[in-house]
């Protein structure tokens, strides 16, 4: 089992998408193993996104990530990185496959709706920075024995 993490950025929020997206998770059949509706700091943003610094658009990101609240998740399932950002879909909107979140709410690479780890490396650095090990949840969905072979 993998965990990952996602978050509901900006414009997710604003848009009243946070649902949406745990839904598709949930029907795809991944566990929510935390969740958290915060204010993302500069410190955070500039940690989160360090591997962008010095890229054209970084500025224009951390002024993003930080405009509005964003709801950031956990989520646990089988090869749960690989899943979660096949649900999401490629970076740049419009090259998102019809059925992604991206293809279906979104039209520009910036304001995206969602971010997820794309690696397991990441994924734990990721879940690290944003929760602390007592904020995670564990649990088992009762549908899970149907799902996960
Ligand atoms: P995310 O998956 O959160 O990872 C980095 C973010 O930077 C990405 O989603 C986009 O929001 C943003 N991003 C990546 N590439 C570009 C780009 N070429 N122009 C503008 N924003 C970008």
């Amino acid at each position: 089992m993998q965990k990952t993490l996602v978050l509901v950025k900006p414009d997710g929020v604003q848009r009243g998408l946070i649902g949406t997206v745990i839904s598709r998770f949930e029907n795809r059949g991944l566990r929510l193993a935390a969740a958290k509706f915060m204010w993302v700091s500069p410190e955070l943003a500039a940690n989160h996104y360090a591997v962008h610094q010095g890229k054209s658009f970084y500025d224009a990101l951390i002024k993003f990530i930080t405009s509005a609240p964003v709801m950031a998740m956990v989520w646990t399932g089988p090869d749960a990185i690989t899943a979660v950002r096949q649900t999401i879909g490629k970076t740049k909107a419009t090259e998102a496959d019809p059925g992604t979140i991206r293809h279906d709410y979104a039209l520009t690479t910036r304001y995206n709706i969602c971010h997820a780890s794309d690696s397991p490396e990441n994924a734990e650095a990721e879940i690290a920075l944003w929760f602390k090990p007592e904020e995670l949840v564990e649990w088992k969905r009762a549908s899970e024995d149907w799902i996960y072979e």
